[in-house]
């Protein structure tokens, strides 16, 4: 893990124009700050998401074409708190659906977490917590002959490029077979008075979240970044529809990373590339899954028209 994180930081500095992925937001730190993200006033995906999973229930449950009569899987990727998750289930195990829910995390804590919760407040549900990485348990699930439904919400896929979310779609469709359902949660492309102040809260906490990574590398990698002469910088255009964030070099100034036994320059200006955060709409998503296994159902949207959870069929 280390060693994978010196050579992705590495590679990400040495590159012109410098990045950093997004993927290593995530230590302790990161996910404490991200829950706080997700309770910011300007940071609508989460309720946008919520709003359809509480007050959409019966549309979602509808959408999958489930049989109250066959057993089936429900599997999210990437479970977190299971608060959204938890609207569909109650309504679920009301309606005497028959199915196991199988939250994928790599957090063994989240999990636990999640399946204390849930043999409180519902403890009709059977819970199979799956620690691990995704594909590799999606591939162990592959003997059980249910079909099943796989629930990607958040718009965790934004963090992807085009190319490697329809890979991202394509491998989850090699683990599913006809008729199995993908429930995709993205969020929409819309005005840049809504999308920027998303990730560019008042309160800050989203530069929090962005300088972490420079913290993480001090800590981890025995760099010396001072955070006061760096800057969280989020973009967005409405034609692109992609939020960018960028961490830049408030001055000129060297940084020594101890366990790469290099150092680094950085210009006044200069901008680190740290995340991309996609918005989609329909064309978007038809092009995405266009050489994968799967065919576009329908979408459900929220009040606002925000945020899409979109039914996808395994062909
Ligand atoms: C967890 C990928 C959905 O891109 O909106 C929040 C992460 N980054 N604020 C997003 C994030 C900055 C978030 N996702």
């Amino acid at each position: 893990m280390l060693e994978t994180f010196k050579k992705d930081v590495k590679q990400g500095l040495d590159s012109n124009p410098k990045t950093l992925s997004s993927k290593y937001f995530y230590n302790k730190i990161g996910d404490a700050l991200f829950v706080e993200i997700m309770n910011l006033p300007e940071y609508y995906l989460t309720r946008s998401e919520l709003d359809i999973f509480q007050n959409k229930t019966q549309d979602l449950i509808n959408a999958l074409q489930l049989n109250s009569n066959t057993p089936f899987e429900l599997i999210e990727l990437g479970a977190g708190d299971g608060l959204k998750t938890k609207k569909l289930l109650r309504s679920l195990d009301k309606q005497n659906y028959t199915f196991d829910y199988l939250p994928i995390d790599i957090s063994s804590n989240a999990l636990q977490l999640l399946k204390k919760d849930l043999s409180n407040t519902l403890p009709n549900v059977s819970v199979k917590t799956q620690q691990g990485d995704y594909f590799k348990i999606l591939a162990s699930l592959k003997k059980s002959s249910k079909p099943k439904v796989i629930l990607f919400l958040g718009s965790n896929i934004g963090n992807m490029d085009d190319e490697k979310a329809a890979e991202f779609i394509y491998n989850l469709g090699a683990n599913l077979k006809p008729g199995d359902k993908l429930l995709l949660g993205v969020d929409l492309i819309k005005a840049k008075e809504i999308v920027l102040p998303a990730y560019n809260d008042k309160q800050g906490i989203t530069a929090k979240f962005n300088l972490n990574l420079l913290h993480r590398i001090n800590e981890e990698l025995g760099a010396d970044f001072n955070l006061k002469n760096f800057k969280h910088q989020p973009e967005y255009n409405k034609e692109e529809g992609i939020a960018k964030s960028y961490i830049v070099s408030t001055e000129q100034q060297t940084v020594t990373i101890n366990a790469l036994e290099t150092s680094y320059t950085f210009e006044a200006d200069e901008k680190i590339h740290t995340e991309i955060s996609r918005k989609y709409n329909d064309a978007l998503i038809e092009k995405i899954i266009a050489n994968t296994d799967f065919t576009l159902q329908t979408k459900i949207l929220d009040s606002k028209a925000y945020f899409a959870d979109y039914i996808l069929t395994r062909n």
